[in-house]
């Protein structure tokens, strides 16, 4: 693993197709066209409106789409959709070998189907940008960009991608995509998966909220903004995320038990 701020990589304009332009490409989208890169777009769902309206090029026509000469593929779908988009992309459209990025929320999984799916000369960039729209609503400073070269030959590409986050003050962290997956299994789940149970609670903020209660509130909020399918992506597709799961369960059994315990004490 390793940390830095800035590196000194030649930046370029790059010309980017993002496949899947939900919640999360469109938040990327806007700090990539204002730092002067070309995008086109494709997904599930007809953007053509907003894309104009970004200055975007949105293809309807995935053949059309991948015979648009892009320098860099950046798959921003759900982490559950990742093999039904591939099944559906005509690769073979292609015209020259092309670095693919994926900003899936688990990373040994998209690592796994990328190497799998793409011709060997093709090159491969996992990337986790640890922020979403609402904590990079105000800039990406200090906010964790996580990556991984799992295959890359093209470096002169593959760090002006990296420039983009590295640019707006990212903090950079390179480390493998098992780390990652065992890390955010262990931080990123287990909030979601707080903020879910506190979700199915229906915790209300109250007259006399402490700053702790307060803080339990914004979670549950933030939590339930990301669709059911990015969180329930998390666990099917983290090997390390059942464990965690299962440690929650136990924490909780066992706080249960020591306050049933000194009650029961109580009584005697
Ligand atoms: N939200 C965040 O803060 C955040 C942060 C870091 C990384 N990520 C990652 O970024 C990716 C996108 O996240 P998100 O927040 O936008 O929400 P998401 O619910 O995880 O993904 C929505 C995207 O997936 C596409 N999609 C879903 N089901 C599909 C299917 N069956 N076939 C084809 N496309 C399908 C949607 O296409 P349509 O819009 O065309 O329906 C949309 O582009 C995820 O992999 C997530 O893990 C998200």
């Amino acid at each position: 693993m390793s940390v830095s701020s800035s590196r000194s990589a030649p930046s370029r304009i790059l010309r980017i197709g993002v496949v899947g332009f939900g919640n999360f490409a469109q938040f990327l989208a806007k700090t990539m066209i204002r730092q002067g890169h070309v995008l086109r777009a494709t997904s599930r769902t007809d953007y053509s409106e907003l894309c104009a309206h970004l200055g975007i090029l949105f293809f309807r026509d995935a053949d059309r789409f991948l015979e648009a000469e892009n320098d860099v593929v950046l798959i921003c779908t759900s982490i559950l959709s990742l093999p039904e988009v591939f099944q559906s992309m005509p690769l073979h459209r292609l015209k020259r070998p092309t670095l693919f990025v994926d900003v899936l929320s688990v990373k040994e999984y998209p690592r796994n189907v990328l190497l799998q799916v793409l011709p060997e000369e093709f090159d491969v960039l996992c990337t986790h940008p640890m922020f979403g729209p609402e904590s990079g609503k105000n800039g990406w400073k200090d906010l964790t960009f996580m990556y991984d070269r799992v295959r890359i030959r093209d470096e002169t590409i593959c760090s002006s991608f990296i420039q983009i986050f590295e640019s707006e003050g990212c903090r950079m962290l390179e480390m493998s995509c098992e780390e990652h997956d065992k890390e955010a299994a262990r931080s990123q789940f287990v909030t979601h998966t707080i903020g879910r149970i506190l979700s199915e609670m229906e915790i209300q903020s109250t007259s006399i909220n402490t700053e702790g209660f307060e803080a339990l509130v914004q979670l549950k909020e933030n939590t339930v903004k990301d669709s059911f399918d990015l969180f329930s992506g998390l666990f099917v597709h983290n090997r390390f995320a059942q464990q965690e799961l299962e440690n929650l369960e136990l924490a909780f059994k066992k706080v249960k038990q020591k306050l049933l315990e000194k009650m029961n004490e109580e009584k005697d």
